[in-house]
């Protein structure tokens, strides 16, 4: 069952539309800064970006949308700015979650969410609940994510699982199921705002064959045509999943003659 979420055990349809955009909005602070503004306020205009985004990803037909809004690493930041993006998630996710219901959204949440204090796990649990059988969008938020945490809480969960497998070796199709991502399909796009080139432990495993598209528009400034600009560039890339060009060709033939 899990081989259709994998790149590697199955080479994917590729459709021209990316069917699965990650994202990491990065950015804000630095806008703000460029505003002789708080840093928060970087990330209060950053919320208005991530409701373009949504509106318009739908619009162009993406069904799946994940968003990096706090990172494993982030509690390095100074206390005050860890407990201002905590009070705007809390904010944003009861402002927001009846209009997402509305709109048919799914809203999933990956992460260790146990850190978080209590009022905010009582919303994400009911926000999760409220929305798990909307079919137009999964909108998945990366909260208290690390891709390392992700691999790591998957191989445990298995072990937990099967205490008996001790000495045997663990395929792939084994872990599948327990990383955080075991019911989305792996990403086809990853865009990533504010001119950096990495991936600061984003989602490691399931990046391996994902388009990668870098801007420098800060994420508060990234709009509809930003989208449509990233998606532009997905759509000249070819996607081989390690094959070779002319068997992509070949094997998109038919569906190329029917389009002509
Ligand atoms: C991204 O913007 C938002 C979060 C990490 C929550 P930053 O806050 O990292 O903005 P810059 O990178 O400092 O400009
Ligand atoms: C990545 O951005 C995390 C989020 C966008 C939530 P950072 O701004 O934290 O990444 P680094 O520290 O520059 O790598
Ligand atoms: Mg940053």
């Amino acid at each position: 069952m899990s081989h259709i979420n994998s790149s590697t055990l199955a080479i994917p349809e590729v459709g021209s539309i990316p069917r699965h955009v990650a994202v990491i909005m990065d950015g804000n602070g630095r806008w703000a800064r460029n505003k002789l503004l708080p840093r928060i306020m970087g990330h209060r205009r950053g919320v208005d970006s991530l409701r373009t985004l949504v509106k318009s990803a739908m619009d162009m037909g993406i069904s799946y949308i994940t968003l990096f809004a706090f990172s494993s690493e982030n509690w390095r930041r100074p206390s005050d700015e860890v407990s201002m993006l905590m009070q705007l998630f809390l904010t944003v996710l009861k402002k927001e979650i009846t209009r997402l219901h509305r709109h048919n959204i799914r809203l999933k949440v990956i992460g260790d969410v146990s850190q978080f204090d209590a009022t905010l796990q009582e919303v994400i649990r009911a926000s999760v609940q409220l929305t798990q059988h909307n079919t137009q969008l999964t909108l998945t938020i990366a909260a208290n994510y690390g891709g390392r945490w992700d691999v790591l809480q998957a191989v445990n969960a298995l072990l937990q699982s099967k205490p008996h497998m001790k000495n045997e070796a663990i395929t792939e199709s084994d872990l599948l199921p327990f990383l955080s991502t075991s019911d989305i399909p792996e990403p086809d796009l990853f865009i990533r705002t504010g001119g950096e080139k990495r991936m600061s432990n984003f989602l490691l495993w399931q990046l391996a064959y994902t388009e990668l598209y870098f801007t420098d528009t800060l994420w508060p400034d990234f709009n509809e045509s930003s989208l449509r600009e990233a998606v532009l560039s997905y759509q000249l890339r070819e996607r081989r999943f390690g094959r070779t060009s002319e068997q992509v060709i070949h094997s998109n033939w038919p569906s190329v003659s029917t389009a002509l």
